[in-house]
């Protein structure tokens, strides 16, 4: 797909890797509506793109997931007609299963899988009048599983589940869906992360700080989409490899994850 003079809908644009992809997509020529909750950081993002005057912000909060048809509806329904909803807004957690509470493992949900499917599901219908793509933000936890991310885990496995089934069905209407799979990338996902009561974690982890660039994960993202590739899995070191060794040594990567905390 080429990327100049796309209408693109972009989740999690307030910082990290939805900051560098909305900086990467202006220049690459693309029209965006910016979506977070931060209305204040969205804004400036917005101010300082080039050609401000075509991108729009659009508040919303994944967690509300009854709320996001509205948003559309708000949004498109003047016009109509997308080509890209990039569904990148999450949310992480830390903890061992055993002590996290249902309740975080329940908002971990809301946020990375049922409140970005329904946006999704209320988008659908403007992206297939444009045989346009839906790319998620998934993440190599939706491919392997490891210690401390139980419900991170369970909801990009869910999101890449369903996305390859939402492929399965409309690939026949001309939909496209790249399922993005980062391993660690330097942004604030750690100090947002939800630990196992729910308070937020507060600190940059190591394998996050050693991480590559959010705008290394951003070029490499926007290279899958003009290739319309099916799913991509970007990183560096074991985080990059993970899924890899999983498929063909499973026994091996299974003794690695039990003998060592990666996160
Ligand atoms: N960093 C990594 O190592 C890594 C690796 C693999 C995958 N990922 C995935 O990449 C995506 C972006 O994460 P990031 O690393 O850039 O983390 P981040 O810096 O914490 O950014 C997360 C983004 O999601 C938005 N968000 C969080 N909760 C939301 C909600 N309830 N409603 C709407 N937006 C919400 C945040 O905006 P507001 O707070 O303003 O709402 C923010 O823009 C996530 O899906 C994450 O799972 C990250």
């Amino acid at each position: 797909m080429q990327l100049s003079g796309k209408r693109i809908w972009l989740t999690g644009a307030s910082m990290g890797i939805g900051e560098a992809l909305a900086q990467a997509l202006a220049d690459a020529g693309a029209s965006l509506i910016l979506s977070a909750r931060s209305l204040d950081k969205l804004q400036s993002l917005k101010a300082s793109l080039p050609h401000a005057e075509r991108h729009t912000v659009v508040q919303l909060d994944l967690a509300d997931a009854d709320s996001l048809a509205a948003v559309v509806a708000d949004t498109l329904g003047n016009e109509p007609g997308l080509d890209v909803l990039i569904n990148n807004g999450g949310i992480s957690q830390r903890g061992l299963a055993r002590e996290t509470d249902l309740s975080v493992q329940r908002q971990v949900m809301e946020v990375n899988y049922f409140g970005t499917i329904a946006l999704t599901q209320a988008i659908l219908p403007h992206l297939l009048s444009r045989q346009g793509m839906v790319v998620n933000i998934a993440s190599v936890a939706g491919k392997v599983g490891g210690q401390s991310m139980s419900g991170y885990s369970a909801s990009k496995h869910a999101l890449i589940g369903y996305m390859d089934c939402l492929r399965a069905e409309e690939t026949v209407n001309g939909l496209k869906v790249l399922n993005v799979c980062p391993g660690f990338v330097q942004t604030n996902i750690s100090v947002n992360a939800l630990t196992e009561h729910g308070d937020t974690f507060g600190k940059v982890a190591r394998s996050i700080a050693e991480g590559i660039t959010p705008q290394e994960c951003a070029n490499a993202i926007l290279k899958a989409m003009e290739k319309e590739k099916y799913e991509v899995v970007i990183g560096k070191g074991l985080s990059g490899w993970a899924p890899t060794i999983k498929r063909w040594l499973p026994n091996l990567f299974f003794r690695i994850t039990a003998n060592k905390n990666i996160r």
